[in-house]
Parts: C-alpha cells; sequence; structure tokens
C-alpha cells in the first residue's frame, strides 16, 4: 500500500477480480485503507456518502475470513453505513451483516435506525393478506422447507416473521388473485426444455399484470433455448438486463451437451420489466457466485443462498416476492429467510 495513492488502491479494488493474483487479504487491506481517515471519499468521483462508496466496490468473488469480514462490516458500521450497503461492499447477504454485527434479532422496544427502517409502502406494494390453500402441497412443501431451512440455518438465520403461501396448481389459475401491479419481485426458474416454451410466454403475461411499476421478473434460463425464451418474454414485457449465476462446479449442460458440447459454467438470469414500467430504481449486481448444488429436496432445486441473494437486490423486507413456477419451494424459503412476504405456485404436489 505504501507509495500508492487512495485512488490507485481504489481503482485496483474495482478491477480486482481481473487481476491474477490479487488475494483477499490484499483486498482487505485495501478497502481499511480506504476506510481509514476519511480517504474514501477523495476518490473516483468523490464520495460525500459511505453508501454510495461501499455500494461501488464488490468483494463477491473473495472468501473473506469471517474475523476479517466482521472487522470490515464493524469499521463500515461506524462510519455510518447502512448494513444494506455493507453486504454489497462485502458480498454477502444482508443477514450475514446483521449476524457478524449481532443485530439478527432486533431487541424489544430497540429502534431502527433511519436508514434501516423499510422504505414506506406505495400503494401498490403493501403485502397482500395471505391465505394458506392447496394443503397437499403445503404439506409437502413444509417438509421440503423444513429441510432447507436446517441445510441453510448456520448460513441464514430465519430474521423475522414473513409471510408464506405456497399454492398446488397451475399458476394462471392458482395465482390468478393476486393483485395488479403488486409485485415487486418475480424471481421463477421456469422448465427449460423446448416443450415448456409456451410456459415463457404465460410468464410474459402473467408478469405483465402483476408486476407493480418499479418491479422486475428474474428467470433463471438454460442457454440452448435462450433465443426462444427470449422472445417469448419480449412479447409482453421490456427487456431490462441479463444476470448471470456463475458455478460454482462447471458440468456437462444437461440440455446442450449432446448438441452443443459445452461444459457449463454460468446460467443466464433474464430480466424484464413492464412495458409501461418504470424500471429498477437502485443499483445491483448482475452476477450472482454460486455456492454449489442443493438438489435434497427436487432435481431442479436451487441454492436457498444464490435466490437470497437475488431478492436482497431488488426488494425490501417486507414486499411481496412471487415464484409461480416453485418447484420444492426454494425461492419461499429464501424469503422467509429474508423476511419477506411470499406466494407461490408448484404444479406438482
Ligand atoms: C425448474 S423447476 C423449479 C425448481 C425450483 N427453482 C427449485 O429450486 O426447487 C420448474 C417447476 O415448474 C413447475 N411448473 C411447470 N409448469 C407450471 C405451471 N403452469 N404452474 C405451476 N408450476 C409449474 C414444474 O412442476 C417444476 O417443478
Amino acid at each position: 500500500m505504501a507509495g500508492d495513492s487512495p485512488d490507485t488502491v481504489y481503482g485496483r479494488l474495482l478491477e480486482s477480480v481481473h487481476i491474477s493474483g490479487y488475494t483477499m487479504e490484499r483486498a482487505c487491506i485495501g478497502l481499511e485503507y480506504l476506510l481509514d481517515e476519511n480517504r474514501w471519499k477523495s476518490v473516483g468521483v468523490g464520495f460525500d456518502d459511505i453508501d454510495a462508496f461501499s455500494k461501488s466496490i464488490d468483494l463477491s468473488q473473495f472468501r473473506i475470513a469471517v474475523d476479517r469480514r466482521k472487522k470490515l462490516a464493524k469499521r463500515l458500521e461506524e462510519i455510518g453505513a447502512t448494513q444494506r450497503a455493507t453486504a454489497k461492499a462485502l458480498g454477502v447477504t444482508h443477514t450475514t451483516v446483521q449476524r457478524d454485527l449481532g443485530t439478527s434479532v432486533p431487541k424489544k422496544n430497540q429502534k431502527p435506525r433511519d436508514s434501516e427502517k423499510e422504505s414506506p409502502s406505495s400503494g401498490t406494494n403493501v403485502p397482500m393478506p395471505l391465505s394458506v390453500s392447496g394443503p397437499q402441497i403445503m404439506r409437502t412443501a413444509e417438509n421440503r422447507q423444513e429441510r432447507q431451512k436446517k441445510s441453510v440455518s448456520t448460513k441464514d438465520p430465519v430474521i423475522g416473521e414473513a409471510r408464506i403461501d405456497l399454492r398446488h396448481g397451475d399458476f394462471k389459475e392458482v395465482l390468478s388473485d393476486i393483485e395488479d401491479g403488486s409485485v415487486s419481485l418475480l424471481l421463477t426458474d421456469p422448465p427449460y426444455g423446448k416443450k415448456f416454451l409456451d410456459l415463457w410466454k404465460d410468464l410474459g403475461k402473467f408478469a405483465a399484470r402483476v408486476l407493480s411499476p418499479t418491479g422486475i421478473l428474474v428467470a433463471y434460463s438454460g442457454q440452448m433455448y435462450l433465443q426462444e425464451c427470449l422472445s417469448a418474454l419480449s412479447e409482453n414485457l421490456l427487456y431490462w438486463w441479463t444476470g448471470a449465476i456463475l458455478h460454482k462446479s462447471p458440468g456437462l449442460s444437461p440440455l446442450g451437451q449432446p448438441v452443443r458440447k459445452v461444459i457449463n459454467g454460468w446460467k443466464p438470469l433474464l430480466m424484464y420489466i413492464r412495458k409501461d414500467g418504470k424500471g429498477v430504481q437502485e443499483v445491483f449486481r448482475d452476477l450472482v457466485r454460486g455456492e454449489g448444488q442443493e438438489k435434497d429436496a427436487h432435481n431442479w432445486q436451487q441454492p436457498v443462498s444464490e435466490a437470497a441473494w437475488i431478492i436482497e437486490q431488488f426488494t425490501q423486507p417486507g414486499e411481496l416476492v412471487v415464484d409461480p413456477m416453485a418447484g420444492s419451494g426454494t425461492v419461499g424459503v429464501a424469503c422467509e429467510n429474508t423476511a419477506r412476504s411470499f406466494i407461490g405456485a408448484e404444479l406438482n404436489g
């Protein structure tokens, strides 16, 4: 660090993912250096706000040792960074930061800091009164969710009461009562095969109706029929962005392998908004670093931690997240862990 200007250190932090040999140790030293003596204020375009600075950093590519991470989280808290901005800088979930700072379970009578309060719900974002329906799926889902909660409990403790409603049936029917414009995030993982392409059109229609003006659809997809999936969604929605989940262990692509010979290392996340939507209002990250497969509840199960990461990028606690093709209920569990309300549907009980 000696002799380097704060700008040089900041530039290296931003580019760290591309610099070979750049280690977690160096990244942490760099960040600590910038946090000392308010050096962070003078770097890049210049920052007035510690949150804006924190959100510009991304250490998610490194596995930071827990002690080091706690120290950085504490330091950022002292300077006045919100937990959400700290989570972005350190590349972990909000719940991890809460745990690191010992604020996972709010103490009685403890007022939240202004910056940690939930944003006031707009008329369209008021969480719906959720009902429980579909006893068969609920029973199955409860068992699966119990298993999943156990499997993530050391990483993502349940932090609040989320209302979770997983229904059994075709989403076009069992989710027809969801209020127009009420959903902040539609996070779903439709089947990827050719015979399911019509589902993507139905998903686009459903999203166009239920998404709030600032809401977003994030759909996991494969690559084999990517072009068709994009066309199907574009019929009713506006393309926003493509994100990616980086697989921890690349493998043969089940759909693409026989024809395209691919060792598949990432999964697209297709992001769409309403055609008349306002779009995403806050800066978000488009790369999710996978933590490895979880397939104990469903063959197609996605990891809870990855879903939680996406949910925290796009929503505030209490907002409504919907997964119309819920499988084992991964998104529901992630919502419960992050205190979001959830409604989901699954065809198979
Ligand atoms: C890829 S899996 C989802 C896996 C899920 N992400 C998980 O982590 O367990 C897709 C699911 O969509 C369901 N599905 C397909 N068509 C549906 C429909 N019209 N309504 C509700 N669910 C549907 C399938 O039964 C399947 O379980």
